[in-house]
């Protein structure tokens, strides 16, 4: 059985991500889409929020499931007796980043591969962080998130009213 592991800090998940998921999904038996605190990044979203938000942007994909890990990504990979890592590779400034991460995944795990798949054309635009940026003054984000994204971010927003 072939399992692969999709991890990110997901603060939110994007129609980027859910596009990656999908096709990762046809590729392995089993994907598990991991959250993980990262930690030059400052969170809008809780880790619980994250999880609930992807669950629900990717209920039509059943071999698919999501986790939270507070620790190394190859130990998470280790113990669900995962091949492969799957990444997510928009473009060239993506590339310097995500290539020190797999040779260092690598060095720390050799039995587990990095398998990048490229962004469609269509979200190469696209990350969590400029979406927090365009909503924060207001744009419409619809079509860049999944819609429970909408729908846990106003609700939120009515909480703190
Ligand atoms: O979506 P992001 O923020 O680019 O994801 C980065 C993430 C979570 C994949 C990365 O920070 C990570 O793997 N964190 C887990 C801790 C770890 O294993 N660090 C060493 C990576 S070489």
């Amino acid at each position: 059985m072939k399992i692969a592991v999709y991890p990110g800090s997901f603060d939110p998940i994007t129609c980027g991500h859910v596009d990656i998921i999908e096709r990762a999904a046809q590729l392995y038996d089993q994907l598990v889409v991991t959250v993980f605190p990262n930690v030059s990044k400052n969170g809008r979203f809780s880790h619980e929020d994250r999880v609930e938000m992807i669950e629900e942007s990717i209920k039509h994909l059943t071999n698919v499931s999501v986790e939270r890990f507070d620790g190394l990504l190859v130990d998470f990979a280790k113990a669900k007796k995962a091949q492969v890592i799957v990444k997510g590779l928009r473009a060239v400034s993506d590339f310097d980043y995500e290539f020190k991460m797999a040779l260092m995944n690598k060095k720390l795990a050799p039995g587990i591969e990095t398998v990048f798949i490229m962004t469609s054309s269509r979200h190469l635009y696209l990350s969590s962080s400029l979406v927090k940026e365009v909503y924060g003054y207001g744009a419409c984000i619809e079509g860049l998130v999944p819609p429970p994204v909408i729908k846990k971010w106003k609700t939120l927003e009515d909480c703190q009213k």
